[in-house]
């Protein structure tokens, strides 16, 4: 994947990490504990929810799903970040700087489908607990995965066309961590307007439609569980609310890059760690501290690792 002829920038200098020596330090020490956290605690989770045939449900196949994908999302960024910190290096070929791209946009657009499949599946639950088994069967789960992959291939690859092909040829640092759209292209030595306006539509769209999609739909479950309050409609708000929270966190970042049309400041490429580091931990604490089936999994699964031969 070469730059086209007339492109003269082979490398990309990320000038979002050239900050103060202090600054440097921080960052490097925060990335690699999130970075950690992240694979311990989604690795956890996957591991817990094939070793554990209780957990054989829709909630946790796709919650396994989701773990694997905020993985593979905080991959996509973090241990680049991390050994740029590390070697003081900030530079990015032309190739790597397009091959991420093209995987954050993958990866973001699944992310975003199984967000609304989990939603969907604790609506199923919660407001018609009667045919929870019939909507949510094993084919329905299967083709919200598949259905994941491709919209988040699609989406990615219907935006990368349009940018594969500009011409890159004067200035080429990135003011950010990473490569991303809005700064890359704002590189392009033609005028971007028209394709600021695909970005928009596509990225933008897809981050507005998922996260209205989402709001509205724990809305609907918060009524029912209101309806229906029965003492128990605490415990339910608190775990709506942490969803909610990390719903909101996440989908942030999306909309103001991708539908405010003016990325000025440079706020937006600090927001993006959040997306990066901060939910992708959050995830797996919300879906296992706050869920009673996890903590006993977790326990059985403690107590074989203890015991191997009480299984
Ligand atoms: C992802 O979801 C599919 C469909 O339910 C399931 O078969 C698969 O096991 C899940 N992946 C993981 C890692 O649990």
């Amino acid at each position: 994947m070469d730059g086209p002829n007339d492109s003269v920038v082979s490398e990309f200098v990320l000038i979002g990490l050239s900050n103060s020596w202090e600054m440097h330090l921080f960052l490097f020490w925060f990335f690699s504990l999130f970075y950690m956290g992240i694979i311990l605690g989604n690795l956890f989770i996957v591991f817990t929810v094939i070793i554990d045939s209780h957990l054989y449900t829709p909630m946790y196949f796709l919650l396994a799903n989701l773990s694997l994908l905020d993985l593979g999302l905080s991959s996509t960024t973090v241990p680049k970040m991390i050994s740029d910190l590390f070697t003081d290096c900030n530079i990015i070929s032309f190739p790597k700087c397009m091959i991420q791209i093209f995987f954050i946009h993958v990866m973001g657009g699944v992310e975003m489908v199984l967000l609304i499949a989990m939603a969907y599946d604790r609506y199923t639950a919660i407001c018609k607990p009667l045919h929870y088994l019939t909507i949510m069967s094993p084919k329905t789960c299967v083709s919200f995965v598949v259905a994941a992959w491709i919209v988040g291939i699609t989406h990615a690859v219907s935006q990368f066309v349009f940018v594969i092909n500009l011409p890159f040829c004067g200035p080429n640092e990135v003011d950010s961590f990473y490569c991303d759209f809005p700064r890359v292209m704002k590189l392009a030595c033609v005028d971007t307007y028209k394709l600021e306006f695909v970005i928009i539509a596509n990225s933008g769209f897809i981050s507005m439609a998922t996260f209205f999609s989402l709001i509205i739909s724990y809305i609907f479950i918060l009524v029912t569980v209101w309806k229906r309050s029965s003492g128990d409609l605490s415990k339910a708000f608190v775990t709506l609310s942490a969803h909610i929270t990390v719903v909101i966190l996440f989908f942030m970042p999306c909309m103001f890059l991708y539908v405010w049309p003016f990325p000025t400041s440079s706020l937006d490429k600090y927001l993006f760690i959040v997306d990066f580091a901060i939910t992708p931990v959050l995830n797996p604490a919300i879906y296992t501290l706050r869920n009673k089936d996890m903590r006993v999994a977790m326990r059985r699964l403690g107590k074989r690792i203890v015991h191997p031969t009480h299984i």
